[in-house]
């Protein structure tokens, strides 16, 4: 009778252990914290999705993403190229998919991006008349806001349109449309979908010249009656050097416009790299220095990760009356586009969870901040 007991009590015990590895806050077995909840009375915590993860393609990980991010940004699927690749031809199944996505699992869709001079369709390479030019613009805000109004939560409706020196940087758009291009862009925006939050989203506008020229652009915005109801800092950061003195100026700032601030693509890259800010038609050439820690990322580098990811986080708390969103670009260092750029081919360690999705010093010193 005792042998039974025994017997039904170990698999019991074996059955429980089994679920618990199953269950979506555990990775091999063990519970872990969820990011969006241990935040959720504080800001929104987002993550760029590729195909493969809004399609569901792997069970496992769809439960990981919906315990873990409550808002997310299509990593390259709403971009023009993708969503407009022909004059007269949009493709918005991916699109369709991804609200359906966050529809179903309460995941809030930032659209990305509307109006940007990077991954343009191929039509657009050599356009050389402001009509033409024009007709692109119109026709796309309208077309592509218009048809998500309601269904995506916000956009970025302008991405990266400043220089380093807070200039306009020279674009297709720029050059044949004039200066007024951005304040065009949220006008039309804002007809199209006048449900949607519209924000302007960049790198580097964290820094005191940059900033600048954001402020600027912003307040030409608003001097023309036209809506912004956000500012995106990308946050593409390299380990150790995380300008958190210009993050919390720009924080400041850019809330007393009456704006709300995002962290928008948030990685801390631990590789070398000769350049700052995240111009995706930079590259760097590999030599035997620029991939080093393909076996492993060295417990020193590990820790000073985590020092940083601390700081931002105690920082975003101090301001979260400010900071509404923060956004990784990306869910783990298996799928963070810092393995592909500017070199490609290199092992990258930019994020909270490794290649298995398992939490990193990095991970815990953030959630440690709440408790
Ligand atoms: C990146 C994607 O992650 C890559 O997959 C793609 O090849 C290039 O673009 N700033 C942005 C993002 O606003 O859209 C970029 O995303 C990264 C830099």
């Amino acid at each position: 009778m005792i042998q039974i007991k025994q017997v039904v009590a170990t698999c019991m015990a074996g059955l429980l252990l089994a679920g618990l590895a199953l269950l979506p806050g555990t990775t091999y077995g063990q519970t872990i914290p969820s990011l969006k909840d241990t935040f959720k009375n504080d800001f929104g915590i987002g993550t760029a999705l590729n195909n493969a993860q809004f399609e569901e393609r792997d069970p496992q990980m769809t439960q990981f993403i919906v315990r873990q991010f409550n808002m997310a940004t299509p990593e390259n699927i709403m971009k023009s190229a993708l969503i407009h690749p022909k004059w007269d031809t949009y493709n918005f199944e991916p699109a369709d998919k991804l609200v359906q996505f966050g529809k179903k699992h309460n995941i809030l869709i930032n659209g990305h991006t509307l109006i940007w001079h990077s991954q343009l369709p191929p039509f657009m390479r050599g356009m050389k008349s402001a009509d033409s030019v024009r007709t692109f613009f119109n026709d796309h805000i309208k077309t592509v806001a218009g048809r998500f109004d309601g269904k995506v939560f916000s956009w970025d409706v302008v991405n990266e349109a400043l220089n380093e020196d807070g200039t306009m940087r020279k674009t297709v758009f720029l050059d044949y449309l004039g200066d007024d291009y951005v304040t065009e862009a949220f006008r039309l925006a804002q007809q199209a979908a006048p449900n949607t939050e519209l924000y302007y989203n960049d790198y580097n506008n964290e820094q005191p010249a940059k900033r600048a020229g954001c402020i600027a652009l912003i307040k030409k915005i608003q001097a023309a009656g036209v809506r912004i109801d956000g500012v995106g800092i990308q946050g593409h950061w390299h380990v150790g050097r995380v300008p958190l003195k210009a993050i919390e100026e720009s924080i400041l700032q850019y809330a007393a416009l009456g704006l709300k601030v995002m962290f928008t693509e948030l990685d801390i890259e631990v590789l070398p790299r000769n350049f700052q800010g995240a111009e995706v038609s930079q590259r760097m050439t590999a030599n035997e220095q620029s991939n080093p820690y393909t076996a492993g990322l060295p417990d020193g580098v590990q820790q000073q990760l985590a020092a940083d990811y601390e700081s931002l986080f105690k920082l975003f708390l101090k301001h979260k009356d400010k900071v509404t969103r923060v956004t990784f670009w990306g869910i783990n260092d298996g799928n963070t586009w810092l393995n592909n750029w500017p070199i490609r081919g290199r092992t990258n360690y930019p994020l909270l969870f490794d290649r298995n999705n398992k939490p990193k010093s990095a991970f815990y010193k953030v959630v440690a901040l709440k408790n």
